[in-house]
């Protein structure tokens, strides 16, 4: 078989083991051929191949990033998008296509499906906000990333008694700020899916303070939001499936509750950090696990699924169900990560 792959949306830590695992077990095991599709959906629309052999793919394993590039292009969006797509699979005689994304390069994935239905998809983000795995790869990465951040702003913090708000990835769902909250021991979390109320954030700093702390760590989401009438966020520009570009609400974060409490305030803003550099272990692991069965999907014509982690298990769920729904934070984790605040 002749095997496209691609990797679109956000990269993250992961996504190089999973092209490793899959190009070594089909063409070792199965003797498929691969072609490397770049940039996500754009090097399908826009017919940017690279070779993907064995040869290509060692040594990437522990590599962050993804060898192929990736891109937010949403063939969708133009008229002529999804045909320029499937002829290049026409023209380079593509048997079946293993898409590596999220929520949307998955939609596209699953709406391409309707005519071209010789797909199988691997998800990732660093949000883990895909609703048909327990986790995505580049998550666990990301959380680490992220506590070891918190650590290190706690004993500034305190050398100088300040509050530290640290603003972390997550669009729609907080999963980052809760885990890594928990991990790091945050005073205060804001996730998208509890929209805050600010005189009750500062509230809660100030009971802590009133017991004796003399600083204070709050972890906030990117796309965490306020109750309404409570505070005006800016707004960013819009990507080609509609996602405003976030990041800055730490910063007004700060500065309200600088204003309101009187304590100094500082923020750090990890965006980027977060999606760059090796993956933990955990998430090589999932990655080749993931890799290893979509290809193995490919290889049964089992098409328009999905790989995921069930348990212990890697399994396949249809791509529909895969992303018809987004993981937001379980309420019962949060209220744990609540225990702690103030
Ligand atoms: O989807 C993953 C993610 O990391 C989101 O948390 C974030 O909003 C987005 O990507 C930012 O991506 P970029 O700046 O690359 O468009």
């Amino acid at each position: 078989m002749r095997i496209g792959m691609l990797t679109g949306g956000g990269d993250c830590p992961g996504l190089n083991a999973v092209i490793r695992a899959a190009v070594r077990k089909g063409e070792d095991v199965y003797g498929h051929i691969f072609v490397g599709f770049r940039y996500g959906w754009r090097g399908v629309m826009e017919y940017e191949t690279m070779n993907l052999t064995r040869a290509e793919t060692r040594g990437i394993l522990p590599r962050g990033g993804t060898i192929l590039g990736s891109s937010r292009t949403n063939p969708y969006k133009s008229d002529d998008g999804a045909a320029r797509v499937l002829e290049t699979l026409h023209r380079e005689r593509i048997d079946a296509l293993i898409a590596i994304g999220g929520e949307d390069t998955l939609g596209v994935a699953n709406k391409l499906g309707a005519d071209w239905p010789h797909i199988v998809g691997v998800p990732k983000t660093i949000d883990n906000d895909l609703s048909a795995t327990d986790f995505t790869f580049g998550f666990n990465t990301s959380v680490q990333i992220a506590t070891d951040a918190i650590d290190r702003l706690h004993t500034t913090a305190e050398s100088h008694d300040r509050v530290m708000v640290v603003e972390v990835m997550g669009r729609h769902a907080g999963w980052i700020a809760t885990y890594a909250g928990i991990a790091g021991g945050a005073d205060v979390i804001l996730v998208p899916e509890e929209p805050f109320d600010i005189s009750e954030v500062c509230a809660n700093i100030q009971k802590r303070h009133q017991r004796g702390a003399n600083f204070s760590i709050v972890v906030v989401a990117e796309g965490a939001v306020p109750v309404e009438g409570t505070m005006t966020l800016q707004a960013g520009e819009v990507d080609d499936f509609g996602h405003v570009r976030l990041g800055g609400i730490g910063s007004q974060l700060a500065s309200e509750i600088e204003t309101r409490t009187g304590y100094e305030t500082r923020e750090t803003v990890l965006g980027h950090v977060l999606r760059g550099g090796t993956p933990s272990a955990f998430d090589r692991v999932l990655a080749t696990r993931f890799g290893v069965e979509a290809i193995d999907a490919v290889n049964e014509g089992d098409f328009g699924k999905m790989v995921a982690l069930r348990g212990p298990d890697i399994i396949r769920v249809p791509l529909e169900e895969a992303v018809s729904e987004l993981k937001t934070v379980d309420p019962k984790l949060f209220d744990t990560a609540a225990v702690f605040f103030g």
